[in-house]
């Protein structure tokens, strides 16, 4: 996501990530508008097919990998996971083990908190100087470009991360759903990370270890129909600063895109499917074998779209940096190696046009 500028929040990562309210776009939608604010307007985007135009290619299909075969020990699916992570950093998992009730009561959620009136909404509304609850991400002046959508977001695990006054306020069955959504994706987060040690080939406990007890947020995110998709964006392109991040659809209207060769691929949404992408982190800590993919979201003239993506983190006394055994003797990190805290502080206060993954290399 996004970015702020230095000065501009609290320094202390906990706390920081504060953002201006935006109107609900939600609303926006539902007045029925033939034309989008301008607030809202990326024409200079474009929406193209190649990095900064075009449309998108059909022909190529987002790896589908399967955890199944994986657990029975499939050096093929092995290869395609590795591969994935390497010429992607996104995939789409099936027989992942969590739960299908647990993922349409998460849906199911989801969609009636979004159908709640507005001031119903605002009860859980983003305080000042927080990022969680209902509101928008990175809005750091009035006259920054919004990115058309409506989110709700919340840190859910380690538990005593859960915010004191919002997780309360939160309906017993919505919060019910999303212990057990958090047990289940941070389940599936260390298996992930199992499989991709196995696939790097080094001891899995480094690997692994650090997402039992890590940082998990998850963020519900509402696409409303748009009068003028073309015009817009849902979310700007952007990598990740997470491990990895796990996303639900909350039905069948794409959205999501990721750039693969220069080229925007469409994620077709598969029932029951859960998304992977690799953010920031992971690239840090395997010295660039897997990559951060960069991703955007577009959006439907008609149809809203939602999504559930829960971003995994490292327990924070781990340190950011280049695994030792994935460099190789002879060859150097290509990133630098820093605390949980220095690499939050110089995300929340990057500028929003430079490239974070830059800032983490070692040469720049
Ligand atoms: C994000 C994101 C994708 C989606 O929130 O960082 O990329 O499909 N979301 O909602
Ligand atoms: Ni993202």
């Amino acid at each position: 996501m996004g970015g702020v500028e230095a000065g501009d929040v609290d320094h202390h990562y906990e706390s920081s990530g504060s953002t201006l309210p935006v109107p609900s776009v939600q609303e926006l939608a539902a007045q029925g508008l033939e034309v989008v604010p301008e607030r809202y307007i990326k024409d200079e985007i474009g929406h193209g097919n190649d990095h900064l135009s075009g449309s998108c290619s059909p022909s190529i299909v987002v790896p589908l990998i399967d955890i199944s075969k994986l657990l029975n020990n499939d050096d093929s699916e092995l290869q395609k996971l590795h591969s994935a992570c390497k010429d992607w950093g996104a995939f789409q998992l099936i027989n992942h083990g969590v739960p299908i009730e647990s993922v349409k009561k998460m849906r199911k959620r989801t969609q009636e908190f979004f159908e709640l009136p507005l001031q119903e909404k605002k009860r859980l509304a983003q305080q000042p100087g927080s990022q969680e609850g209902y509101g928008q991400v990175f809005v750091i002046s009035e006259d920054q470009k919004l990115d058309w959508n409506d989110m709700l977001i919340f840190r859910i695990l380690p538990t005593q991360r859960r915010h004191a006054t919002l997780w309360p306020q939160i309906f017993p069955s919505f919060r019910e759903t999303l212990v057990d959504c958090s047990e289940n994706m941070k389940k599936l987060a260390v298996q992930l990370m199992k499989f991709m040690a196995k696939a790097l080939e080094v001891d899995d406990e480094e690997l692994s270890q650090n997402y039992e007890d890590g940082n998990y947020d998850i963020r519900l995110t509402c696409y409303p129909p748009c009068p003028e998709p073309e015009r817009v964006l849902g979310i700007l392109p952007h990598e990740d600063a997470s491990a990895i991040t796990l996303l639900l659809e909350g039905g069948d209207t794409p959205g999501l895109q990721v750039l693969k060769d220069g080229q925007w691929v469409v994620v077709e949404p598969i029932d029951g499917a859960i998304i992977v992408n690799l953010g920031q982190i992971m690239e840090v800590i395997t010295n660039g074998i897997y990559k951060a993919v960069l991703h955007r979201v577009v959006v439907n003239r008609l149809k809203e779209r939602l999504s559930i993506g829960v971003f995994c983190y490292p327990r924070p006394s781990a340190m950011i940096g280049p695994s030792k055994q994935l460099i190789k003797p002879g060859s150097s990190p290509l990133y630098k190696t820093m605390t949980n805290a220095e690499f939050f502080h110089l995300f929340f206060t990057r500028n929003l046009e430079d490239s974070f993954i830059n800032i983490l290399k070692l040469d720049a």
